[in-house]
């Protein structure tokens, strides 16, 4: 049975080496079980912050700890599982059933205790049908859902989804929101579908140029009409009253 993980963020600085800051002081505490929205404009730091908590990319300053153990940058944690922006960044496996078996084999699984688990993964995602499909012959959607199975299938304790409803229809971006809410795991969800976001995740961090700008319940950060427009963002139709009344708002305030 997974357990979920407890994850802190502390005064945590990163750069590009080509770039200028990206990340800048950042800390916050996320408890077991918890699931949390990272909001923010393009190029806030929300993809960054991810792949730091992942450890693909090395902090400048600060401190990243599991259940109060230190992640060290570039060693393998396989309590960790993200699920990347752009999945042609995580696919490299020639089917969709190696691709998602890879993150399972790395962690010593084999036979049939390895393909129970990408079976499950794949039915979860309800992607069985397409186990054999060579991966650069999926469509986007199905390209993200094999992502999010790829991930599953190690059991994480923390999981971090970077734009999971990115091009996925109506019916799997609900089937995703079903899945989301059911885990028990401890999970970061970046992403600008803000309605997925009030659904799924209770609390939200809203980032700004690599900063943390506001951290509390979902449905009053996201309702904050002059904190959201101060950061590019709008309170979502289900918090507006509705899209129409947002819309009447932007004109009179033009
Ligand atoms: N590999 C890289 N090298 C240099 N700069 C980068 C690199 N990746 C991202 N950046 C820059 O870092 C900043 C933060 O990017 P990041 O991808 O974390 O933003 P984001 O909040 O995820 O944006 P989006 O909503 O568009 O996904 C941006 O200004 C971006 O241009
Ligand atoms: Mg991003």
């Amino acid at each position: 049975m997974t357990t979920a993980a407890t994850l802190s963020v502390a005064g945590l600085d990163f750069a590009y080496p080509d770039a200028g800051a990206v990340l800048r002081d950042v800390a916050f505490e996320v408890g077991p079980g918890e699931r949390i929205g990272l909001v923010g404009p393009n190029g806030a730091g929300k993809s960054s912050l991810l792949l730091l908590i992942a450890g693909a990319l090395r902090p400048g300053r600060g401190r990243l700890a599991l259940d109060g153990a230190e992640l060290v940058p570039g060693r393998f944690r396989p309590q960790v599982a993200l699920v990347f922006q752009e999945a042609e960044d995580q696919l490299f496996c020639p089917t969709v059933a190696e691709d998602v078996a890879f993150g399972a084999r790395n962690l010593g699984l084999g036979g049939d205790a390895l393909k129970d688990r990408v079976e499950a993964a794949l039915q979860t995602v309800g992607l069985a049908h397409l186990a054999d499909r060579p991966v650069h012959h999926l469509s986007g959607g199905e390209k993200r859902l094999t992502c999010i199975a790829g991930a599953l299938v190690m059991q994480p304790r923390l999981l971090l989804y970077d734009e999971p409803s990115a091009g996925l229809d109506l019916r799997n971006r609900r089937r995703l929101i079903e899945l989301l809410r059911s885990c028990e795991q401890t999970m970061l969800v970046a992403s600008h579908d803000l309605e997925l976001l009030l659904e799924v995740c209770p609390r939200v961090l809203l980032l700004d140029r690599g900063r943390v700008v506001a951290d509390g319940p979902s449905a009053a950060v996201l309702a904050d009409g002059e904190l959201m427009a101060a950061h590019g963002q709008e309170v979502p139709g289900s918090l507006a009253g509705g899209a129409a009344g947002a819309r009447v708002r932007h004109r009179a305030a033009g």
